[in-house]
């Protein structure tokens, strides 16, 4: 967290995104109250205060202020974008059996796993209940691509469970399930921003394009951390993926171009969970290195941000706030949080 802002901090928009940052947590914090049962919105206070980049609500915010709209108008969508990504984390970390989100204890962790089902089903909920704000043809066409992007959230989640214990993943499966887990959320969170600013479907898409492929790279650049991040600053267990045998990029590539004697190692590894895995974590990092996979997937999240530069150039937007979009995909390209 402190080392994603020490670097927004560099970039000339920093300004306009901790502006949107502080308005998005003000409201959160008037939205969002703990009442009875305390046992229900107790953990969902837990979660959505524990930090956070708020990139997605950011770009909701930033979307519609950058495409002639009224940024405080986006506030209930991009809360509702919020809630809805943090009800996917704490189902998520019951998922992949996460011990730490944030630098701090998973709420099924501190609470139990019925109250994570739960505080996250409600959390689900209420986030549809937000976009009940707005005008009834703005409301549903947000309703659409929301609900769309939540489904397709739910498919890619499902393949990254099919995928730990399949061996015969490949990547354009990956890149799909990818697209599906992380990728359509940031890009809805940026569409909806375009529909708030009541910008034609034409627009609507380019935007989603960029954040999908923003997303993209977003997820590389997370499974790359999950492997190599900084314990002190990335916030979650590192090498996760690796305990979990996630079939992530790093992993494909690596069994792609190494050596059959190598790739034969990295198979036998992610098809067992050992009960202390500090040193099959140690050794698959150290495969991951050798066999070129790790600066194959530094040049392909690289690869992904371009390509949303790319659609960025199609839109008929001024060049300064074409600007602020490419510093923020490029910021997120180098994150370490
Ligand atoms: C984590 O998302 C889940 C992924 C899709 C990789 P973020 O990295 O945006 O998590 P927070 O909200 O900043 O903690
Ligand atoms: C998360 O993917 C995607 C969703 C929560 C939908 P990960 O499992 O890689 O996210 P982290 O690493 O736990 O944040
Ligand atoms: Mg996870
Ligand atoms: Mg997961
Ligand atoms: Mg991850």
């Amino acid at each position: 967290m402190i080392a994603f802002n020490v670097f927004l901090k560099k970039i000339a928009t920093m300004h306009y995104i901790e502006q949107y940052r502080s308005q998005f947590l003000a409201h959160m914090e008037q939205k969002v109250k703990i009442k009875e049962p305390v046992n229900l919105y107790g953990p969902i206070s837990y979660i959505l205060n524990l930090g956070g980049k708020r990139l997605r609500p950011v770009l909701t915010m930033m979307t519609t202020d950058i495409l002639g709209g009224d940024h405080k108008k986006a506030l209930d969508a991009a809360l509702a974008v919020e809630v809805f990504h943090n009800f996917s984390l704490v189902h998520d970390d019951i998922m992949d059996e996460a011990p730490l989100r944030r630098g701090k204890q998973t709420l099924h962790k501190k609470w139990d796993l019925n109250t994570g089902i739960l505080s996250g089903d409600a959390m689900l909920i209420y986030s549809y209940q937000l976009l009940e704000s707005y005008p009834s043809m703005t409301f549903k066409k947000l309703l659409q691509v929301f609900s769309q992007t939540a489904l397709e959230v739910c498919e890619g989640q499902q393949y990254d469970v099919d995928f730990e214990s399949r061996e015969d993943v490949t990547i354009p499966e990956y890149l799909i399930m990818i697209q599906n887990k992380t990728a359509v959320l940031v890009a809805a969170a940026m569409k909806m921003g375009a529909i708030i600013a009541d910008k034609p479907e034409d627009v609507q898409d380019l935007i989603y394009d960029f954040g999908k492929n923003l997303g993209i790279a977003f997820q590389l650049q997370d499974d790359y951390l999950d492997a190599f991040g900084d314990p002190e600053t990335f916030g979650k267990q590192v090498g996760g993926d690796i305990i979990e045998n996630k079939k992530t990029y790093l992993y494909l590539k690596a069994l792609e171009m190494g050596t059959p004697e190598q790739a034969q190692e990295l198979e036998h590894l992610y098809s067992i969970k050992p009960k202390d895995a500090k040193d099959k974590i140690t050794t698959v990092k150290e495969l991951f290195e050798e066999t070129g996979s790790v600066s194959r997937t530094i040049e392909e999240i690289k690869r992904y941000t371009d390509r949303a530069f790319t659609t960025l150039e199609m839109l008929d937007l001024e060049p300064g706030k074409k600007d602020t979009l490419r510093q923020f995909g490029t910021a997120l390209m180098n994150r370490e949080v």
